[in-house]
């Protein structure tokens, strides 16, 4: 057993630990998520937040310069110099005042996280740092996911980039943004098409790679959800240190929002924030297994002896229903999120909340986000979308600082943003009538005119 880092069952009847240098899909005993954990207690951690600026000045250190390694101190299951690094995290939060309005809150209090700005234009790479590190550590020559796309954008690049593991990316087929496929391709990775989607990508590649011994980069991998902890780290820097009163974030496979409950908990436990921000999960109304199981069955992480029972009637209900998710937000795309156990302590944790939206509501908040400033893909407008509903519903108070994570690139999706602009016909059709988005307030229409110099200035003035 590695001195101070070492994995754990979430399961509180169940609590086994395994070694660092051990990996698992799910812990053996019990089948429940496994976590890092770390014994505090024998590292020296810095005193306060502020003390992780001295790194600021340590950028010719490759891990330094990495927004998610310049946090080690809060991560360390392996030494500073064997993290892995594509140069991820330089993100940007930006006090989107154009946006607020829109929100409904004050223009000073709203903000942006852009994670969209990561190397391969999502969130995911925070993780796969940190999967990558610990693949490393145990030598894995090949890495596998499931991916609505941008996991495996991210795995394909990482791949490319340190040449440690070849990547196999399982898909749903027709499942994924052009964007994001198109990144896999490139990078080399051998991608294969399910007939189905992503739940089933998901089931299928946890079989394939436990049946070759592929190293799985999903978010059940604990280590990526180790790395995922430093958008909140991130957030914190740029607020110089002082938590928001609410983090916004889109719900899938719940990674992102279980990471971020994990960040809290250990921020608090080691003394270093006070005041714990509340976290609101947006789901797309398409796929919203986590708003029905939370807000309507009530389900609740209960110290861990969450109603097991009821899940797994919602899921047998599902199935024998024949419910797919179905959103125009592809990323979200997910009916079966693996992280449900995480999420749930998560939102205990944080005394959350959980909302859906509309492809409607999306779609018109990724417009304003657009316009506001770097844009983002329909999944991420979720956030935004989500926290207008709940300044409209008086759970944000106007005067709350919110953070809404934008977790990736405008440039994933350019179908949907083309269709809600009305720039092509056949696409308007297919993106948004067909799903129920039957108007388009913020729409910036292109024009067409004749070749002509006269006829082009007269549509300018
Ligand atoms: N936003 C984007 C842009 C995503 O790609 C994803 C997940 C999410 C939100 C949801 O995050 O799973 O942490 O709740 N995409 C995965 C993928 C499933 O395969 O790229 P989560």
């Amino acid at each position: 057993m590695s001195k101070y880092a070492f994995q754990q069952c979430i399961n509180p009847k169940c609590a086994e630990k395994f070694d660092i240098s051990e990996t698992h899909h799910a812990c053996p005993m019990c089948g429940e998520l496994l976590d890092v954990r770390y014994d505090w207690n024998r590292r020296s951690i810095p005193k306060k937040l502020a003390d992780f600026e001295k790194y600021w000045g340590e950028r010719h250190v490759l891990q330094r310069m990495s927004g998610v390694w310049r946090f080690h101190d809060l991560m360390p299951f392996v030494p500073l110099e064997q993290c892995v690094t594509v140069g991820e995290g330089q993100t940007i939060l930006q006090n989107a005042q154009g946006v607020a309005p829109f929100v409904g809150v004050q223009e000073s209090k709203l903000f942006l996280q852009y994670e969209g700005l990561n190397p391969s234009g999502s969130f995911k790479d925070n993780g796969m740092a940190g999967a990558f590190t610990h693949g490393k550590l145990v030598g894995a020559k090949q890495a596998a996911c499931a991916s609505t796309g941008n996991t495996s954008a991210s795995l394909a690049m990482y791949c490319a980039v340190t040449k440690l593991m070849n990547a196999v990316i399982f898909i749903g087929s027709g499942k994924i943004a052009y964007g994001k496929l198109s990144q896999a391709l490139d990078y080399g990775a051998r991608t294969v098409q399910i007939e189905g989607d992503f739940d089933d990508a998901m089931a299928r590649v946890q079989e394939v790679s436990k049946q070759l011994g592929i190293y799985l980069v999903n978010s059940v991998n604990p280590f990526r959800l180790e790395g995922q902890k430093s958008i909140m780290f991130r957030v914190l820097e740029q607020l110089r240190w002082e938590p928001p009163d609410w983090i916004v974030v889109p719900g899938g496979n719940l990674g992102n929002s279980s990471a971020f409950g994990k960040a809290f908990i250990e921020l608090h436990q080691l003394g270093l924030i006070k005041r714990v921000p509340r976290i609101a999960i947006i789901n797309a109304a398409g796929a919203n297994t986590l708003y029905r199981l939370f807000e309507k069955e009530g389900l609740r992480w209960n110290g861990g002896n969450y109603d097991r029972t009821l899940v797994q009637k919602f899921y047998a209900d599902m199935s024998a229903e024949g419910r797919r998710a179905s959103t125009i937000a592809s990323a979200i795309e997910i009916n079966r999120p693996v992280n449900l156990s995480k999420c749930l302590r998560a939102l205990d944790f944080t005394k959350g909340v959980v909302r859906e939206v509309s492809e409607q509501e999306m779609l018109d908040a990724k417009a304003q986000v657009g316009a506001g400033g770097f844009g983002c893909e329909p999944a991420s407008a979720a956030s935004v979308a989500g926290a207008k509903k709940l300044v409209a519903e008086g759970v944000i108070g106007r005067d709350e600082r919110v953070v809404c994570v934008l977790t990736g690139h405008q440039l994933k999706d350019p179908d949907a943003t083309v269709a809600y602009h009305g720039m092509d016909a056949d696409l308007y059709e297919k993106y948004l009538k067909k799903r129920g988005v039957t108007s388009t307030p913020f729409a910036n229409r292109p024009v067409t005119v004749p070749n002509n110099i006269g006829k082009i200035i007269e549509v300018l003035r």
